[in-house]
């Protein structure tokens, strides 16, 4: 196949773009050939991981620092993307946040970041995403924890039920629209967000998954426009066996896990 030269070469956005599962898929979206737009709060860790991105690769990688839990970062996106004349056609709205306590314990502050943040975000740049992309593929990030009632980290998990409901619904509602739509649910994965949890996150230690390999399978799904991806053997059996156990027995199980 003949390499795209850098002008041709297609835009991936990739949000929460400068570490963990964000960065792995930048990395794989670059390896794809894909220009990289990269989004996350600080722009320290944004320009290092621009900075390893171009001397792996010869695409161009723009940063915006932007807190999207902020409602002002919508608008400053869409500016910036016009002003640069990019219109991305891989868009992967994969930044979110978990807080692992009961949701007594949790802060108000915490509760209602993590629903701007894993919910209003998604909805608002889901819009901004079709209103501006010409074709090319959206990805919803939400996890295997979707699925299920997670006590423990209760807010987390029914947010992520959303993330998986609502790109499932417009998927199917944009059937044969030249934008894919597509959900990207991970098992555990060896980031950030699992070293918050502490030894719990070591439980399913059979589960945890590094957010390279994670990232190589959800491309290659990405890109052929599947709608639910969830990457590995192991987590695909969970989710199976969720759709078949009663949800109180699962949330029981989760409780014994998650707040032992
Ligand atoms: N790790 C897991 O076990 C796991 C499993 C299933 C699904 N997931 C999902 O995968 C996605 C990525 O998780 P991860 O494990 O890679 O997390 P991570 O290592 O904590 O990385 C999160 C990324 O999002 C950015 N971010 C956080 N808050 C933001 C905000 N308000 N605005 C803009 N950017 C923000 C962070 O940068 P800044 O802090 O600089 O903003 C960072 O780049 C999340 O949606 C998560 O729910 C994770």
């Amino acid at each position: 196949m003949q390499k795209l030269s850098a002008v041709e070469k297609p835009w991936a956005l990739i949000t929460g773009g400068s570490r963990g599962l964000g960065f792995a898929l930048a990395r794989e979206c670059a390896r794809k050939g894909y220009h990289l737009f990269l989004i996350a709060r600080t722009e320290e860790a944004l320009r290092q991981a621009a900075g390893t991105l171009r001397v792996e690769g010869d695409g161009r990688v723009e940063i915006l620092p932007l807190d999207l839990s902020q409602e002002d970062s919508f608008p400053r996106l869409s500016k910036a993307l016009e002003e640069k004349q990019i219109i991305p056609e891989i868009w992967i709205n994969n930044a979110g946040e978990a807080y692992f306590k009961r949701f007594t314990q949790t802060a108000t502050e915490e509760e209602s970041g993590l629903i701007r943040l894993n919910v209003l975000a998604i909805t608002a740049m889901t819009r901004l995403a079709l209103s501006i992309m010409k074709q090319g593929h959206l990805v919803n990030v939400a996890s295997t924890a979707a699925f299920i009632p997670g006590p423990g980290a209760s807010l987390y998990y029914a947010s992520k039920s959303f993330v998986l409901n609502f790109t499932m619904a417009l998927s199917v509602e944009r059937k044969n629209k030249p934008v894919t739509v597509s959900v990207l649910c991970p098992g555990p994965l060896d980031t950030e967000m699992l070293k918050m949890r502490g030894d719990k996150g070591k439980r399913a230690a059979f589960l945890i998954m590094s957010p390279q390999k994670a990232a190589r399978y959800a491309l290659k799904k990405i890109t052929k426009g599947k709608r639910v991806i969830i990457p590995g053997l192991l987590n695909k059996i969970m989710v199976s066996c969720t759709r078949v156990l009663p949800l109180g027995w699962i949330a029981k199980i989760i409780a014994r896990s998650n707040l032992r």
